[in-house]
This record gives structure tokens, C-alpha cells and sequence, in this order.
């Protein structure tokens, strides 16, 4: 396989769902490489064969030793596993947490499966492995706009990020960029349930769908986004 050499921090996409086959496939668009993984090593190395060598097919534990940013795109609950089980392997890495943190209700829709007024991030911030420094980010939009609204012309479309870290904001945001979208902080891991389903800045939320940089400054107005 031909190995394709980069300076930016290596990234490592858990998960192969809808979320994570869109980041990859985004990254890969915008050509990042990525490390990707799943509990089923099938699932990844089906991607790579479909995505090219830009995308490299680990085991978990592999993937997570190799990576400096780790997204994990899968739910709430398996993250917060993970955290644990990886503690000693997480320490230092950057995290992206794009959860929600929902279930099916039994009418046909989803409700929140933790406090009306908590949210992942906040949960997960307080969980993290030692030195680990997490990002809220690649959440605010539902899957077919992750997939759909990327690297839009002429003005991409935003994807908001929250993080305690302000140092590793070149990070994430040269991760959205790669992704195709636009990043906007909108402050700390606290407004993190501005962002995750249901919140202000969400798609499935009070925002409604996706917007650009403009829009985006507009409905928040400057003095909203929380340093
Ligand atoms: N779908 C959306 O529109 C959307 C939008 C924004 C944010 N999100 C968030 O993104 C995350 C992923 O959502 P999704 O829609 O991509 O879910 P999904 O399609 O159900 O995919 C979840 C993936 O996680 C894997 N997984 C589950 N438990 C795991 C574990 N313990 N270790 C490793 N992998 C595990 C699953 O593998 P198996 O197949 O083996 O179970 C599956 O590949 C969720 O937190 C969700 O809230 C989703």
C-alpha cells in the first residue's frame, strides 16, 4: 500500500457508522489521511479498499496508540467506555466528541438520555484521561448535511466546535476545514449542549438546518460566542 506522508497531526476516525463513513470520506475529499477503526476490522478495511490509501485500517488499540486526534463516532455511552478502557492509551490525545446524547423515544422520535440542562461534552470533559484534552466538534449537523453540505461553493457551510483547550484550536479547526466546512468556536466544553441535538446551534435544534460563516455570526451576534 502506498504511504502517504502529511505534518499535520495524525487522526484516527472510531467507528465505521454514519458518522464516521462521512468524516472519512470528507477527510479524504479534502485529502487527509486518516486512521480508521471499528470493532469489526472488516468494516474498516472495506472502507480503505472503497476510500484508497489515504485511509489506513487499524484495530482499536492500534489506532488509538498511532493517532494524535481521536474522533469517536460512535455513541455516547460506548465513549464513555471507551474513555476508561483506553484510559492509558488517551493520555495526551486530542478527542473529538460529535455525541449526542439521545435514544429512541416511543413515539417515532429521540429523547435526551441524560439531564434536561446537561450535555455529552460536559459529561465526557469531566471523564477524560489524563492530559487529554477534548473537543466538542462534527455534530451540529445530521449525517446527510456532514455528507451533503461539504466543501460547499461558493461559501461553506459552518460546523460549530467547543473546547476547555483553546491550544488545540488549530487542530480542530484544520480538522473541519479538511472535513469541508467552515469551524466557529463557539467557547467553552459548557456550551457544549448549544451544539448537540436539540441545542440553539444545532441542525436538529433551534438552528434548522446548515449556515454559512455570515449567517452564523449573524444569529449569534458577537458578543454570544463565549470566550
Ligand atoms: N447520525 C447522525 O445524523 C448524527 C449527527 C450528529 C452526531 N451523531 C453522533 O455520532 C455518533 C455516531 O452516530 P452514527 O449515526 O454514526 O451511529 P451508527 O451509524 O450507529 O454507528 C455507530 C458505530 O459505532 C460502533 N460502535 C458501537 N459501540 C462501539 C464500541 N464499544 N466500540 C467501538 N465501536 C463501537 C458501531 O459498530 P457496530 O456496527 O459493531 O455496532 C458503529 O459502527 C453518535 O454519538 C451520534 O449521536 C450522529
Amino acid at each position: 500500500m502506498t504511504q502517504v506522508k502529511s505534518n499535520k497531526p495524525k487522526v484516527a476516525v472510531i467507528g465505521m457508522g454514519n458518522i464516521g463513513n462521512a468524516v472519512v470520506a470528507n477527510l479524504v475529499k479534502g485529502n487527509r489521511s486518516v486512521i480508521v477503526a471499528d470493532r469489526k476490522i472488516e468494516k474498516s478495511k472495506e472502507l480503505a479498499k472503497k476510500l484508497g490509501a489515504l485511509v489506513q485500517p487499524m484495530e482499536i488499540p492500534a489506532a488509538i496508540k498511532e493517532a494524535d486526534i481521536i474522533v469517536f463516532a460512535i455513541w455516547f455511552s460506548a465513549i464513555k467506555e471507551l474513555l476508561h478502557q483506553y484510559a492509558v492509551e488517551l493520555e495526551g490525545k486530542i478527542i473529538v466528541d460529535p455525541s449526542n446524547p439521545i435514544a429512541p423515544d416511543d413515539k417515532g422520535g429521540f429523547k435526551k438520555i441524560i439531564g434536561e440542562s446537561e450535555s455529552a461534552g460536559e459529561i465526557l470533559s469531566s471523564l477524560l484521561p489524563k492530559n487529554a484534552k477534548l473537543a466538542k466538534a462534527l455534530g451540529s449537523l445530521g449525517v446527510a448535511s456532514l455528507a451533503g453540505a461539504a466543501f460547499q461553493n461558493p461559501e461553506p457551510a459552518v460546523l460549530f466546535y467547543a473546547t476547555n483547550n483553546t491550544g488545540i484550536n488549530a487542530e480542530v479547526e484544520q480538522l473541519i476545514r479538511d472535513n469541508g466546512f467552515e469551524p466557529l468556536r463557539i467557547g467553552s466544553i459548557d456550551q457544549s449542549i448549544r451544539i448537540e441535538v436539540f441545542g440553539d446551534l444545532h441542525e436538529f435544534g433551534a438552528l434548522g438546518k446548515t449556515v454559512t460563516i455570515k449567517e452564523a455570526k449573524e444569529k449569534l451576534g458577537e458578543v454570544s460566542i463565549a470566550g
